[in-house]
């Protein structure tokens, strides 16, 4: 007979392998997923694109002979990195158009309805996202509503442009793939400026694995990438450079590209990073109280001040 703590052993020691096995299997899979052949994918739609993690997927894309449109708000970014992508992928093939997805959700669908209706898409990333380092009742309300229209309402237009596309528009049993880039930050309360951040991204995971189940019904392969720490522009952007000293286990955004295509039509949801696997194992064990209540012993202020420190 099973004794209690054989038991215990195996409730504590199955939810961990179900969550480390496909992240370490995605991260070290040799050969990544031919995406092109899998969704028979001439164009590709990836936002966030000028830099960081969209940047290193276009990047694998193009190795896949994909044709890549890339969104984000600055025309002159998205131009470096379109030149840099054709010294790399001299054949390759990249339409840059900036789209500031901070805007209202109906001007984001009416932008793609004007600019790709007649493009035959079948990969979308959405990707675009950036914290606010102010705390809720420091920031300026319409600076908070741009970053919730950019980290929320833009996953869900999109989606809902191509979900709509692609249900009228596609043939037979040809599939099309969204990813979502979300993040760790979503599974832990740490009232470390990320009130607005952190939720943003709980809302894009629990969409991505709702769409996710019904959308298949329609051959769509959803994904939600939980991302752990990557070496990108991320940080200066939130105003947390001193952070960046403490980021050792940052890794380089080709890691989260590689995952995210060897992971489309595979799993729902992926927990990136092993540090992603800890804090939702941790969520998972310890419950939403005992979370907000380890969190107010964390040294809120301490990024913060050290940043203002530099800044001074
Ligand atoms: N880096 C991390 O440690 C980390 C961890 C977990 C999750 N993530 C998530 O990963 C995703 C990619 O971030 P990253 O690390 O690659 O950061 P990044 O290098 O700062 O890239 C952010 C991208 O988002 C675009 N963007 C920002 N605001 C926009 C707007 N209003 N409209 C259109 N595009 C906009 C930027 O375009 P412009 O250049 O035109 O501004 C840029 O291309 C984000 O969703 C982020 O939340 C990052």
């Amino acid at each position: 007979m099973f004794s209690f703590l054989s038991i215990l052993l195996f409730l504590i020691l199955v939810p961990i392998l179900i969550k480390i096995v496909p992240t370490f299997y995605l991260r070290y899979k040799r050969k990544v997923t031919n995406v092109r052949e899998k969704y028979n994918c001439e164009y590709a739609l990836v936002t966030g694109a000028s830099t960081g993690v969209g940047f290193a997927v276009c990047d694998l894309l193009a190795s896949q002979g994909i044709k890549v449109i890339l969104v984000s708000r600055s025309e002159e970014r998205l131009e470096i990195a379109k030149k840099k992508l054709l010294e790399k992928h001299p054949n390759g093939s990249f339409i840059v158009k900036p789209i500031d997805l901070g805007q209202d959700g109906s001007v984001v669908s009416e932008t793609l309805e004007r600019e790709f209706g007649d493009y035959n898409i079948s990969m979308v990333f959405n990707n675009a996202g950036y914290n606010v380092p102010w705390r809720l009742e420091e920031v300026e309300w319409s600076k908070a509503q741009t970053m919730l229209n950019c980290n929320v309402v833009a996953y869900a237009a999109v989606s809902h442009w191509f979900l709509n596309k692609w249900k009228t528009q596609r043939k037979g049993n040809e599939r099309a793939a969204v990813v979502f880039t979300s993040s760790g930050a979503s599974y832990l309360p740490t009232g470390l400026y990320t009130e607005l951040y952190s939720s943003a991204k709980s809302f894009v995971s629990m969409f991505a694995q709702s769409f996710g189940i019904r959308a298949r019904k329609f051959g769509i392969d959803i994904i939600d990438i939980q991302t752990g720490p990557v070496k990108s522009e991320f940080l200066k952007r939130a105003g947390f450079e001193s952070l960046k000293e403490s980021m050792s286990s940052a890794q380089d955004p080709s890691i989260v590209a590689k995952m995210m295509l060897n992971g489309i039509g595979k799993f729902y949801s992926i927990d990136q990073h092993w540090s992603v696997c800890i804090m939702q194992l941790v969520s998972q064990y310890l419950g939403a109280n005992a979370l907000c209540l380890l969190s107010r012993f964390m040294p809120q202020d301490l990024h913060r001040k050290k940043d203002k420190q530099k800044e001074n």
